[in-house]
């Protein structure tokens, strides 16, 4: 099985990124590419660009990325309760790539969000949760990890035992159900 995982940001020190990256480490039997959103920056999108350019080539990229892979974990940000432009930017590109109905595949996917503070970016969690699988994301389920400073140390992981254990019953859960 091929795992594509993701932090929902373009932040070089993106704690999403981290805790995608780390949730990565629960699935080592399984071949595993983390993307970076850099690699996939694009101009801001628009359908005067679109008409003036064509697509990006980085659009079809990622949308490659998403098509090739089984499974994919995604850690959102929280932007004033929403996505990152970044993220954004990316999600409206593939978009509007033609004959491609299922934006994310409808691959199994893991939302997840994470942010410095207590409610973990539940408002992005909550967006992704209810509008994705509408644009073709099969989310399987969510976990969000509050005040990540506290609870996450880049050494170790996750430090709090509740949020591993909630975490771990998740993955058991997908692996059981998804990744035969
Ligand atoms: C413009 C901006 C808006 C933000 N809005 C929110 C927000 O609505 N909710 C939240 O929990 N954190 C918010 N934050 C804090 C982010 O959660 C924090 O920067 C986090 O590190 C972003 O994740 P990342 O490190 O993966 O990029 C905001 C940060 C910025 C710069």
């Amino acid at each position: 099985m091929k795992i594509v995982a993701f932090g929902g940001s373009n932040s070089s020190n993106s704690i999403n990124k981290k805790l995608a990256t780390y949730i990565t480490t629960f699935f080592k039997e399984h071949s595993i590419e983390i993307l970076d959103l850099n690699d996939y920056e694009m101009p801001l999108f628009s359908v005067d660009k679109i008409a003036k350019n064509g697509l990006p080539q980085l659009a079809l990229d990622f949308a490659n990325k998403v098509d090739e892979s089984d499974f994919i974990i995604m850690s959102l940000a929280e932007n004033n309760g929403a996505y990152t432009v970044a993220f954004k930017n990316i999600f409206d590109w593939i978009s509007v790539i033609q004959d491609r109905k299922a934006f994310w595949g409808n691959k199994p996917t893991f939302v997840i969000a994470t942010s410095p503070g207590p409610r973990g970016g539940s408002s992005v969690l909550n967006l992704a949760k209810t509008t994705l699988p509408y644009y073709g994301a099969n989310v399987i389920d969510t976990f969000s990890l509050p005040s990540f400073y506290e609870n996450f140390k880049d050494e170790i992981g996750i430090v709090n035992l509740e949020f591993e254990t909630d975490l771990k019953s998740k993955i058991e859960k997908i692996k059981a159900d998804f990744l035969k």
